[in-house]
């Protein structure tokens, strides 16, 4: 029987990690302990938990500090008993991979690393317990006009994101593996909904369309991703945690392949009709730019075993997802203008101390 008392979340302040834990109390009826471990990157907003951090100020932990710190992971260890990693942490936007590495091998393989070695140390042999690895579908590579990833598929990573990616999971494989340690992981294709970094593809556009900004398209438009909104993610993992069995990988996907371009023009509809903006005037703003070097062309997820092993299902349609994302980034401006702002390192000084 899994324990899940005590659970450590690494990256919690980002994007999936914040839907993750608001998942986990608002909807999952965890009744545990949660430690929220995040740095606070450019991409970590605590503030986004601030309602979570006041409802259950006795079960909910938030620590500032470094997964490639030892010392802070240990004093974790020791201090809440953790039975459970769930590992979100990482740099995550492979612009900034290709512009500078270097944060990526350090936080995505040499944190993973640190965690590893954490859990076996305290854990040694113990039952009950499970690290959980948060991982995507870039590993796999890129696909032509045909076919999906599977879980068997081979790891063919092209961008230093998704390099370090592969090899976070290849360390995470090899201390099942070596160690026995319990371990899970899940591959999930491209996640969107409230609280995304403005610098990835749909809310970057959704912020550019409201502020008249020009919408930039890399190389031809016709990359290929697969979109998942960002609870049913929550809710993958969840169930992983709960009940799926040492050892096992699963694909996670929305089952909703998109051309970048097409993508972009239903955007444009959605976000028109919700803020009275005229959709041709935004349409003129498209603006096709340097394609990104390396450019994986297609994403496409075969998520059958998720489906059929643990019962997970999509929830969200994409008109619903979509029409949900574009309403909360309307309804929340203060969140992108702080995160985006220096006021947000500010807040972030004045709370949590200098960096
Ligand atoms: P994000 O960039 O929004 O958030 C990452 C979080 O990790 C931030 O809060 C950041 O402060 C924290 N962090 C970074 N380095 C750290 C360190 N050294 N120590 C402690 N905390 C650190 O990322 P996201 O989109 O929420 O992605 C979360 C995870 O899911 C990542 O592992 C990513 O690879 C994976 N993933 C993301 C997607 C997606 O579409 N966004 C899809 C599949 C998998
Ligand atoms: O597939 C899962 C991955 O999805 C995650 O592992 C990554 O963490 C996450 O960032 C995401 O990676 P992508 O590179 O697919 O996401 P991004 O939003 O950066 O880009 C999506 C597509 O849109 C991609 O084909 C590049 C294109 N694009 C992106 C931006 C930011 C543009 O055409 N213009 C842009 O300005």
């Amino acid at each position: 029987m899994r324990l899940l008392k005590s659970i450590l979340v690494t990256g919690g302040a980002g994007f999936i990690g914040v839907n993750f834990i608001r998942h986990l109390f608002e909807k999952a009826g965890f009744d545990g302990t949660l430690i929220n471990l995040d740095i606070l990157t450019y991409a970590g907003n605590p503030a986004s938990l601030a309602d979570i951090q006041e409802k259950y100020s006795d079960r909910y932990n938030f620590v500032r500090g470094d997964i490639r710190d030892r010392k802070t992971v240990d004093r974790i260890f020791n201090e809440f008993n953790i039975d459970t990693v769930v590992h979100f942490a990482a740099e995550s936007h492979v612009d900034r991979s290709i512009l500078g590495p270097e944060a990526f091998i350090t936080t995505n393989v040499m944190g993973t690393f640190t965690l590893l070695e954490a859990s076996r140390t305290f854990w040694n042999g113990r039952e009950g317990v499970l690290f959980h690895h948060v991982s995507t579908d870039e590993v796999y590579g890129s696909l032509g006009d045909e076919g999906c990833f599977t879980e068997a598929s081979p790891y063919d990573p092209r961008s230093p994101y998704s390099a370090s990616k592969a090899g976070s999971d290849h360390l995470v494989q090899a201390y099942h593996h070596t160690y026995g340690l319990p371990v899970t992981l899940s591959n999930c294709s491209n996640n969107y909904g409230p609280y995304q970094f403005p610098e990835k593809l749909i809310p970057l556009m959704i912020m550019n369309m409201l502020e008249g900004k020009p919408l930039p398209v890399y190389g031809d438009g016709k990359n290929i991703r697969d979109w998942l909104y960002v609870e049913d993610h929550a809710a993958a993992v969840w169930n992983i945690i709960s009940s799926a069995p040492a050892g096992e990988s699963f694909n996670v996907g929305g089952e909703n392949e998109w051309e970048n371009i097409t993508l972009l023009e239903r955007l444009i509809e959605i976000v028109a009709a919700r803020s009275g903006k005229d959709p041709a005037a935004i349409r003129e703003t498209i603006t096709f730019v340097k394609d990104r070097p390396g450019h994986d062309r297609r994403y496409a997820i075969d998520c059958g075993k998720i489906k059929k092993e643990l019962g997970w299902r999509q929830s969200v349609s994409f008109e619903e997802g979509l029409a949900r994302t574009v309403d909360w980034y309307l309804d929340n401006p203060g969140w992108t203008e702080s995160i985006r702002s220096g006021e947000y390192q500010d807040w972030i000084a004045r709370n949590y101390g200098g960096r």
